[in-house]
């Protein structure tokens, strides 16, 4: 979407970049203040705007910061020529991005109603709202078990992955209950110790999702989240359904819910 500044500024705040994390040549995590009375639920995104040849440019971006935190964090791409990330990637910090007053999306685990585990499958920056999710205390206390499943292409793309084992003793130092079992899976080169190989939807069909953490998966017990590419969206849902389960309705019921980035 593109707008002018005026326009924009209407239902949007001017913040500030204030750092850059760079994993990759093109994967970073970066962190902007939070406007005044900024409202979210783990799981949701924010509207970015970037202000580029005198109009904004918008785009989403998951929330991987706490919800009570004072700074918004984000985990991108940056993809090859795109509008929104090749200005991205030069910003440096005090620089401006604009943040929508409003935060956005319904992939958040308090709707789950029932449920004893999580499966939160991710491609890519499709890790992003998990981060922030698993962050709430109220989710491991909600679920038995927090599954992350990251897929990617390569493993030097398996950032955060020290933030999961941080986030793991910190639960277990609080006695908090549910137990964490972070799964990493590359596609594009050999796994090595402790990274499976294949997609994720390969590794839901054969069962090595269920080996690899001891679970078993049945509607009655699994909830899921699928984030990031759109194909492997549409793909594990096709899987869902058959195994018989539908997608988490407003009214009670279901399983799984989805959020696709392009
Ligand atoms: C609900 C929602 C949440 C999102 N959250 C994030 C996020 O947390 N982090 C993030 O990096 N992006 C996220 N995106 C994607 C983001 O909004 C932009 O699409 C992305 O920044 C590219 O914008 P661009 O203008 O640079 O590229 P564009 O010119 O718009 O290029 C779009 C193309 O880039 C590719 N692409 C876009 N996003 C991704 C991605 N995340 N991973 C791999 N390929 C991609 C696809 O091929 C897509 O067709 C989200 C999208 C949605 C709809
Ligand atoms: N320049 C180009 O020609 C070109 C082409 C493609 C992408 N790109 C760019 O490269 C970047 C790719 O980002 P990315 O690697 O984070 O995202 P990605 O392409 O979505 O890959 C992330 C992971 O998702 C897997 N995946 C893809 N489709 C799937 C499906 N249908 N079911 C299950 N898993 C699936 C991939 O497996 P696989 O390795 O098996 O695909 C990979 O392990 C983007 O910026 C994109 O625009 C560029």
């Amino acid at each position: 979407m593109q707008v002018s500044v005026d326009v924009y500024s209407e239902k949007a705040s001017c913040e500030r970049l204030l750092s850059v994390h760079r994993w990759t040549d093109k994967l970073l995590t970066f962190r902007t203040t939070r406007p005044a009375g900024y409202r979210f639920t783990a799981g949701q995104f924010a509207r970015l705007g970037l202000e580029i040849d005198g109009e904004i440019v918008s785009r989403a971006y998951s929330i991987t910061s706490a919800e009570s935190e004072d700074e918004l964090e984000y985990y991108a791409i940056v993809v090859p020529d795109g509008k929104f990330t090749t200005r991205l990637d030069r910003l440096q910090p005090g620089d401006a991005v604009w943040v929508e007053k409003l935060s956005y999306g319904f992939m958040t685990a308090d709707r789950f109603t029932d449920g004893r585990q999580l499966w939160m499958l991710a491609t890519g920056t499709g890790l992003g709202p998990y981060l922030s999710i698993l962050q709430q205390e109220d989710v491991w206390r909600k679920f038995d078990d927090l599954v992350v499943v990251h897929g990617v292409r390569n493993r030097a793309e398996l950032a955060y992955a020290d933030r999961f084992a941080a986030l793991a003793a910190r639960a277990q130092a609080q006695g908090l209950p549910a137990r964490l079992h972070y799964l990493k899976s590359v596609t594009r080169e050999p796994g090595g110790e402790g990274v499976l190989e294949g997609r994720i939807t390969t590794l839901l069909r054969d069962g090595g999702l269920e080996q690899a953490t001891g679970l078993v998966i049945d509607a009655a017990q699994s909830r899921f989240m699928a984030c990031g590419n759109p194909e492997m969206v549409t793909e594990v849902r096709e899987i869902f359904r058959e195994r018989g389960m539908t997608p988490l309705r407003r009214t009670g019921g279901g399983q799984f819910v989805t959020e696709d980035y392009w």
